[in-house]
C-alpha cells in the first residue's frame, strides 16, 4: 500500500512539473505505457497473498483514476494555455481596412488616345493603322518633298540599315497608303500612332512619341469643313465655350497651310504662363490637301479635295492636366503615372 502511495505521490509531483504538452506526453507514457509504472504497479497484484489482493486491487485502481484524471485536466490546460498563446499572437483584426490588390491601369497618352479617337468616332471618322517602319518614299517623296528638299529638315529621321527605310517621323504617310487603298471617296478616318525623331530630349520634345493625323477625301471639301471639324473637336474635347484661331503655315503636303490654336484653357485668353501670356495654345497643325499629294494616292485634284490634320495627344494630355514635362510619359515613374 505505501508502494501505491508514494507511486501517487511521485508521479503528481512529476506532472506539476511538466511544462509544457510534449513533458506531459512523456510523463503520460512512462506511468500509463505498455511498460509503464502504472501497469506495473497492477501487474502486482498477483504476487500478492490472496488476502491482500483485493484490498490492494482497489485501492491502485482507485490511484491509477486519479493520476489519469489529473493527467488530462493538466493536459486540457496546458493545450488551452497553448491555444491562448496563440490567438494572442496572430490575432486577426477584421474590423481593419482590406489590401486592395494593385490593379494595372491605361497609360496616360493610351487613355488620351482612346478619348480622341471615341470623339472622331462621334464625328463619322474611322480608325485606320499605319506602320511604323516606313519607306522614305512615304514618309517625304509622296508628301510632295522629293530627296533634298528642303523642308526635310523639318523632320529630323531615324534611318535603318535597310537604304530608304526609316521610322516614320509623323502620321503623315499614312494618308498615301489609306487613299491608295480606298477608292473611291469619301474618305474620313484617323490614323492614330507612334512617331520617331531623332531629337535632343527636352521638356518639350521626345524622340518617341504619338500622332493622331486626319484625312477627309470627298466632292467639294473646304476649307471651311476642316475648320468646323477641328471646332467639334476641340468643344468635344476641352469644353464647349472653346475658342478656335486659324493662323497660316506652311507644309509641303497641304495648300493652303495651317496652325490651329484653342484659347487657353486656363486663362482663357487673358494671359499666363500655359499660353506664355499669349492667350492662345497650339494644338495642330492641318490644310487642304495638296494637288500633289491626292494624285500619289490615285485621286484626280480637280474632281476631289480633302482636308488633313496632324495632332501629338501627348501635348493634348499635357495641356488638360497642365504637365509641363513631356519626359514624364516615357520616364515610367509610377508616382506619375499613377496619377491619371
Ligand atoms: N505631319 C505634321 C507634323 O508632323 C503635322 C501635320 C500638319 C499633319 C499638317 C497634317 C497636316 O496632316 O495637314 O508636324
Amino acid at each position: 500500500m505505501s508502494d501505491l502511495d508514494s507511486l501517487k505521490n511521485r508521479a503528481l509531483d512529476q506532472l506539476g512539473a511538466c511544462s509544457d504538452e510534449s513533458t506531459l506526453r512523456a510523463w503520460n507514457s512512462h506511468f500509463f505505457g505498455k511498460n509503464g509504472e502504472m501497469l506495473a504497479a497492477l501487474k502486482k497484484v498477483s504476487e500478492l497473498p490472496p488476502e491482500s489482493r483485493k484490498e490492494y486491487g482497489q485501492q491502485a485502481n482507485i490511484v491509477k483514476e486519479q493520476l489519469s484524471a489529473s493527467y488530462e485536466t493538466a493536459l486540457k490546460n496546458c493545450l488551452e494555455q497553448a491555444m491562448l498563446k496563440s490567438l494572442e499572437t496572430e490575432k486577426l483584426d477584421i474590423s481593419l481596412p482590406g489590401m486592395i490588390p494593385a490593379a494595372g491601369k491605361l497609360h496616360l497618352a493610351t487613355q488620351t488616345l482612346r478619348d480622341i479617337q471615341a470623339t472622331f468616332a462621334e464625328m463619322g471618322f474611322q480608325v485606320f493603322r499605319s506602320r511604323e517602319i516606313e519607306e522614305d518614299e512615304f514618309n517625304f517623296g509622296l508628301l510632295n518633298m522629293p530627296p533634298h528638299h528642303p523642308a526635310r529638315d523639318m523632320w529630323d529621321t531615324f534611318h535603318t540599315t535597310d537604304p530608304g527605310l526609316i521610322l516614320r517621323t509623323h502620321t503623315s504617310p499614312g494618308q498615301i497608303h489609306v487613299m491608295r487603298k480606298f477608292h473611291p471617296a469619301p474618305i474620313r478616318v484617323i490614323l492614330p500612332g507612334m512617331c520617331y525623331r531623332y531629337e535632343a530630349i527636352t521638356t518639350r520634345s521626345e524622340i518617341m512619341f504619338h500622332q493622331v493625323e486626319g484625312l477627309v477625301v470627298g466632292t467639294n471639301v473646304s476649307m471651311t469643313d476642316l475648320i468646323g471639324t477641328i471646332t467639334a473637336f476641340t468643344r468635344k474635347m476641352f469644353g464647349d465655350s472653346r475658342q478656335v484661331r486659324i493662323r497660316s503655315s506652311y507644309f509641303p503636303f497641304t495648300e493652303p497651310s495651317i496652325e490651329v490654336d484653342m484659347d487657353c484653357i486656363v486663362c482663357g485668353g487673358k494671359g499666363c504662363p500655359l499660353c506664355k501670356k499669349t492667350g492662345w495654345l497650339e494644338i495642330m497643325g492641318a490644310g487642304m490637301v495638296h494637288p500633289e499629294v491626292m494624285k500619289n494616292g490615285g485621286y484626280d485634284p480637280s474632281k476631289y479635295s480633302g482636308f488633313a490634320f496632324g495632332m501629338g495627344p501627348e501635348r493634348i494630355a499635357m495641356l488638360r492636366h497642365a504637365i509641363e514635362d513631356i519626359r514624364e510619359f516615357w520616364g515610367n515613374d509610377m508616382r506619375f503615372l499613377s496619377q491619371f
